[in-house]
């Protein structure tokens, strides 16, 4: 149960997003590439200005040439202008960006060259394998467009464009059985300043001493970051909450859940 906070831990989380910043030591703080890393926000507001073709090219090709396990580059990459993204899904591409690039996971490419002995149907190969590959991939496209100077947001369920939709995506993009749609990262310039970093766990929380073993968060600071999370969505999205926005998973979970069951094995689990 999420329980929003009272009005004097609402403005608390407010002022500790604000002031949120990426802790590095001072010796590493002018690499360009850790910059461009740290300085990546999620934007959701673009300027009515195209991405040239060399730029998205340049973008696409971190994706192409990101690591994969045996190097199997499971992955496809299904590239949008503004006008064919209007043309297939009959809406502009979310936040009205000039260019989309949709992140799919892709094990049925590697089965022609393979076959199904060495890569058979099953959620290690289809999930932890081609998943990880893909979302790196995903990853190596969003910090080249920041590195390019242009913006993005990785989408998973805004404007149907990820994996909470993919029996829909499959139907549209036609998609042969062991290639999944991931995420969806749409590509512009930003229309504005960026926004503040979203909360982040400290390092502490979200490592441990290999040697020591895992280590449980301390006591209070998972409410900490949820009453953040609560008041920073509250004032970023003013007609959603958080609330709203996990419930929205919660109802398209069980769906997407039994969809994906069926477009690996064929069935629908019972
Ligand atoms: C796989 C993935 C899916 C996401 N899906 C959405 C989405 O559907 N809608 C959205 O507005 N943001 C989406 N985001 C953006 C996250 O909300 C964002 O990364 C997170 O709040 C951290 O903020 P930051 O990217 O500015 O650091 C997604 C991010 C990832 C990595």
């Amino acid at each position: 149960m999420v329980k929003s906070p009272g009005l004097f831990g609402f403005i608390k989380a407010l002022w500790r997003i604000a002031r949120g910043r990426p802790q590095v030591p001072p010796s590493q703080r002018d690499n360009p590439l850790l910059n461009a890393l740290l300085r990546r926000r999620s934007v959701r507001s673009f300027a009515n200005r195209p991405l040239p073709d060399d730029v998205f090219a340049a973008i696409l090709e971190a994706g192409r040439t990101a690591p994969s396990t045996v190097n199997l580059q499971s992955w496809s990459f299904a590239t949008f202008t503004a006008d064919s993204w209007r043309a297939l899904f009959e809406h502009p591409i979310p936040f009205k960006a000039p260019r989309a690039v949709m992140i799919l996971a892709d094990a049925h490419r590697d089965r022609l060259a393979l076959g199904t002995d060495v890569l058979p149907r099953s959620p290690l190969i289809e999930y932890t394998l081609a998943v990880m590959n893909a979302s790196l991939a995903a990853m190596a496209m969003n910090v080249a467009a920041e590195a390019l100077g242009v913006s993005s947001v990785m989408l998973s369920e805004t404007g149907r464009a990820g994996l909470l939709d993919m029996a829909y995506l499959a139907q549209k993009l036609r998609l042969p059985p062991g290639v999944f749609p991931l995420t969806t990262i749409v590509l512009g310039y930003t229309a504005g300043a960026y926004p503040p970093m979203p909360p982040r766990l400290p390092l502490q929380t979200v490592s441990f001493d290999g040697a020591q073993g895992y280590r449980e968060p301390a006591p209070g600071i998972m409410c900490d970051w949820l009453e953040q999370m609560i008041a920073g969505y509250k004032v970023s999205h003013l007609s959603s909450s958080f609330e709203a926005q996990l419930r929205i998973y919660q109802n398209k979970i069980g769906q997407a859940e039994a969809d994906l069951h069926r477009m690996i094995f064929g069935e629908t689990e019972t």
